[in-house]
């Protein structure tokens, strides 16, 4: 310190101290702006057709293939606790080359709709996953054409199907996730010539083809028998703008909301395509995202709930007004525990 000088004359004294708003948890909630609210969390659930008792995934733990009334239960809860909505997938017992269990009326999933319905509807959103991979023997997204490549023409008509048996079923938001070209406009078109003009289509737009979704594939069942799903998910090496083009292909198409999937590794693109629309956007934080957590914080590695809470943070910092979670319930509670 230079001598006599008061300490503001001092050389490097800071006049800008940032520090300042950070003194105490009050003043930081005070200023915080980004903000986790129970009503724009999503909780994805699996229904399994043919058991009578919840089926532990493994690798997600804590994650169960609900039966029909365990799944009710479950969605009660997760409505008590003040989520926004439920997406449900569907595991059926049999399986075929063109997944007919996703458009039976009888299927598993039509049938957890309904009961959803009753159980928790008026309360939070019923929406459904919209794919072929769970219900196809193959494991692939779509109709295969006779030398085993997905056939994305012949996958639109199948989309429009499961479509209609949905609407039927009760379903309150459509979310084709299949990632077939011309796939939002095939599913509205139906949707609008069945009468069902208001129900609205949440795009899985920007969707990767990711590692990430391994746990997943144990929860409903749906590795794909060969191959993987690189020829119809996104590149993960290619940069934003061909996300932009996806979004803005389903929002001509007619989506109604967009999604982009998974979300810790794509911040980025979820940034982008944030600033790029005015309708709401979604973030999947999936499967492989949750069982990183849960595996370093079941080691003690990690502390679980902070990093839940920073990692949900962060995907709603880079521009998600919904996020879809295995931790959807968990932290609802948690959030209105705290005020
Ligand atoms: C396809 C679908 C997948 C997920 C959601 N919808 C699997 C895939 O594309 O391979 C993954 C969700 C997750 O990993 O949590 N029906």
């Amino acid at each position: 310190a230079a001598a006599g000088l008061p300490a503001a004359a001092q050389p490097g004294f800071p006049l800008a101290r940032p520090r300042r708003l950070r003194r105490g948890a009050p003043l930081r909630r005070l200023v915080a702006d980004v903000r986790l609210h129970p009503a724009d969390l999503v909780l994805p659930m699996f229904v399994r057709e043919g058991v009578t008792d919840p089926v532990p995934i493994s690798s997600m733990p804590g994650v169960v293939q609900h039966t029909r009334s365990t799944l009710r239960k479950a969605a009660a809860e997760a409505a008590a606790a003040g989520v926004g909505g439920i997406i449900l997938f569907g595991v059926p017992e049999h399986k075929d080359s063109r997944g007919s269990a996703a458009d039976d009326p009888a299927g598993i999933v039509q049938l957890a709709l309904a009961d959803l319905a009753s159980e928790v509807g008026g309360d939070v959103v019923i929406m459904a996953d919209l794919c072929l991979d769970e219900y196809t023997d193959h494991g692939h997204c779509g109709l295969l054409t006779p030398a085993g490549e997905v056939d994305n023409d012949a996958t639109l008509g199948r989309y429009a199907q499961i479509a209609l048996a949905q609407a039927a079923a009760g379903v309150e938001v459509i979310a084709p996730s299949g990632m077939m070209d011309g796939q939002v406009a095939a599913i509205r078109a139906a949707l609008d010539g069945a009468g069902h003009t208001e129900l609205p289509v949440l795009a899985y737009s920007a969707k990767y083809a990711s590692a990430f979704y391994g746990p997943f594939r144990e929860a409903a069942l749906c590795a794909p028998q060969f191959g993987d799903r690189a020829g119809y998910q996104q590149d993960p090496a290619r940069s934003v703008g061909e996300a932009l083009r996806e979004v803005a292909l389903d929002l001509a198409e007619g989506a109604d909301a967009v999604m982009v999937k998974p979300a810790l590794a794509y911040l980025d693109i979820l940034r982008a395509v944030a600033d790029s629309v005015d309708v709401p956007v979604a973030a999947y934080q999936v499967s492989g995202e949750y069982a990183m957590v849960e595996a370093a914080a079941a080691n003690g590695w990690l502390d679980r709930d902070r990093i839940i809470l920073e990692t949900l943070t962060a995907v709603r910092r880079a521009g998600a007004d919904i996020i879809l979670t295995y931790w959807a319930a968990e932290v609802a509670e948690l959030l209105r525990s705290r005020g």
